[in-house]
């Protein structure tokens, strides 16, 4: 298939190229690469030795994703473009808006006018909110607690919506849980360009000494050790989950939603221990207060995904880590 990628230079996207290009599909990235760099298309071209074509834009603007449209004629789109930093999207509401619904919005526009209709969309587990139940399945109700939580909420609806009115349309809907690891070249990996925001990237810069210690956002939460509790997924199993719901789009139409998680969780006392043991060092830690918005638990039912699109998680969390700290150590200061 012919498979247009936006925002294809960013983190989950990089690592979706090599497995697509690996199953034989011909690529092009759409990015602005505006959270990542361009030295990723050139490793990836050369892990793959294959070819892929690029075009430099925004998915907000008209002409960029027309030019992408008429030049590569995609069979089928994946969406990773977007902006997702939860505590960003409270102080600038209208910025995440417009690039992850109106930007949502302009990609279906612009799809419709060549011809393509089917889109895999990168949403998120996110979308729950505050859980009345868990593991979380896809009937469970979507209560998103942030901005960013939100606009994902809201392209999911536009995505529902638009295959509702044309019955050939397909918009596969997967929700992630917490995308984690390397690629096992240690070639491209997960490179935040500011402080980062979530855990494993946080404690792979502490294993590598660019920061002193670890904060442990809360110990007294309702969980076996007090620390908060998440189901993380290896980045190349998440990768791999896009290859096979493309296939799944190729015989299915409308929109349906798509938990991708492992079905298994794990503590942030349990994720430093882990790294500890992958990289051989201490990682030190102090405990503050709870982060505004945190949840407890987070726990995928994953029984969809595997029954509907054949797709399930192989990587342990040994391979999340060991992958993410031979990622951060041959590449301290990730692609610059
Ligand atoms: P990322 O920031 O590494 O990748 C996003 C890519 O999109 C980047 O290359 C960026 O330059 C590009 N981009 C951003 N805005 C753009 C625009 N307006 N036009 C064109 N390109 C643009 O993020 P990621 O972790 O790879 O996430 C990919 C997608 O998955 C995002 O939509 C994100 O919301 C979603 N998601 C991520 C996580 C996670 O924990 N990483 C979890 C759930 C969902
Ligand atoms: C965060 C976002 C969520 C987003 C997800 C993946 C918030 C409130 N939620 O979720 O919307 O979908 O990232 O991008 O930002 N932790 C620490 N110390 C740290 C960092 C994290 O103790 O320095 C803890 C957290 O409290 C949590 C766990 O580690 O218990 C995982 O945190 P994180 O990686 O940020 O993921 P989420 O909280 O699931």
């Amino acid at each position: 298939m012919r498979v247009l990628v936006t925002g294809g230079a960013g983190y989950i996207g990089s690592h979706t190229l090599l497995e697509l290009m690996g199953q034989g599909h011909e690529v092009c990235v759409l990015d602005s690469y505006i959270n990542s760099s361009k030295e990723v298309l050139n490793r990836v071209r050369t892990l793959s030795n294959g070819h892929l074509t690029d075009h430099e834009g925004d998915v907000r603007h008209t002409a960029a994703l027309d030019r992408a449209m008429d030049d590569f004629a995609p069979d089928a789109v994946i969406h990773f473009a977007g902006l997702k930093a939860v505590g960003e999207s409270e102080e600038d509401p209208l910025g995440y808006y417009d690039v992850n619904v109106g930007g949502t919005l302009g990609l279906l526009k612009a799809m419709d006018r060549v011809g393509c209709g089917k889109i895999i969309f990168s949403s998120s587990a996110t979308v729950y909110g505050e859980p009345v139940y868990l593991p979380y399945d896809e009937a469970h109700p979507t209560q998103p607690t942030s901005v960013y939580g939100r606009t994902k909420l809201m392209a999911e609806n536009v995505l529902t919506d638009w295959a509702k009115a044309n019955p050939q349309k397909t918009a596969v809907l997967l929700r992630y849980f917490n995308p984690v690891g390397s690629h096992p070249s240690a070639q491209i990996g997960e490179d935040p360009s500011d402080i980062p925001n979530n855990l494993m990237p946080f404690i792979a810069q502490v294993a590598v000494g660019k920061r002193s210690h670890l904060s442990i956002f809360g110990d007294d939460y309702d969980t076996p050790d007090g620390t908060g509790q998440r189901d993380y997924i290896h980045v190349v199993d998440l990768a791999r989950a896009h290859v096979m719901a493309l296939d799944y789009a190729a015989s299915h139409q409308g929109a349906r939603p798509f938990n991708i998680g492992t079905g298994q969780n794990y503590s942030v006392k349990e994720m430093v221990s882990a790294f500890e043991k992958a990289c051989g060092k201490q990682i030190p830690t102090k405990v503050t207060p709870r982060r505004a918005g945190d949840i407890a638990s987070m726990l995928a039912d994953a029984s969809r995904a595997k029954a509907e699109i054949g797709w399930s998680a192989t990587h342990t969390l040994d391979d999340m880590t060991a992958s993410t700290w031979a990622w951060q150590s041959t590449n301290p200061n990730g692609y610059d």
